[in-house]
């Protein structure tokens, strides 16, 4: 997997917050045979983990240390990506909370012979920062500046509350049958 974007890291600010850019994180690969799926295209599951790995990258530069996947959200995948294609992954901090944050990740494919990016789906992850017993520990806050990731800061809180709300429901249905 090539880097092909990783800003520098800067300090938090004074309020400990660390800017969305600092910990942004862009890997890009070539598709070769080996991520192929029976129909000749680039299996699903090869985007999943490039999307996993660009997402926990981008946590654990925000977190400074470690970050374990909690959840994923689902992802539609809008077109296919072809052998020889570059497969782009962009990663960006959307919102933190006490000891979880919620990253975006843009996936882009470039058809070989064109400078054209394809939009090929996004994806919301969220990872949780863990300490060396693998306990969740506190994230720094995000600073959201831009009016973009302010919105994204905002539609992730509204992501947060309904996947905690799905969460409890379910419980509370197996709690009553
Ligand atoms: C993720 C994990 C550390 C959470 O542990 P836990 O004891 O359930 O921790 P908590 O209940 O205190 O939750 C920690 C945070 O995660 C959030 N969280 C946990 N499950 C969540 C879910 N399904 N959706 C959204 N947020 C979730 C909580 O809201 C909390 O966020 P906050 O502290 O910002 O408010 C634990 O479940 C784990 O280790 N899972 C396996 C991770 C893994 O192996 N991933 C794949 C490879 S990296």
């Amino acid at each position: 997997m090539l880097i092909s974007r990783l800003n520098a890291m800067t300090s938090p600010n004074r309020n400990g917050a660390h800017n969305v850019a600092d910990s942004q994180v862009t890997l890009a690969r070539v598709m070769e045979v080996m991520d192929a799926n029976n129909l000749g295209n680039v299996h699903g599951g090869v985007i999943l983990r490039a999307v996993d790995t660009t997402g926990g990258t981008c946590a654990a530069r925000h977190c400074g240390g470690p970050a374990v996947t909690a959840f994923m959200d689902e992802m539609a995948f809008l077109e296919p990506v072809r052998l020889s294609d570059i497969l782009i992954t962009k990663a960006s901090v959307n919102w933190t909370g006490n000891t979880s944050l919620e990253v975006g990740v843009r996936v882009e494919a470039q058809r070989s012979g064109s400078v054209d990016h394809i939009h090929v789906g996004s994806a919301y992850l969220v990872f949780v920062a863990i300490d060396a017993d693998g306990r969740p520990m506190k994230v720094n806050p995000v600073h959201a500046q831009t009016p973009d990731e302010q919105r994204r800061f905002r539609e992730a809180q509204l992501r947060r509350e309904s996947r905690l709300a799905l969460r409890r429901r379910i419980e509370e249905l197996r709690k009553e049958s």
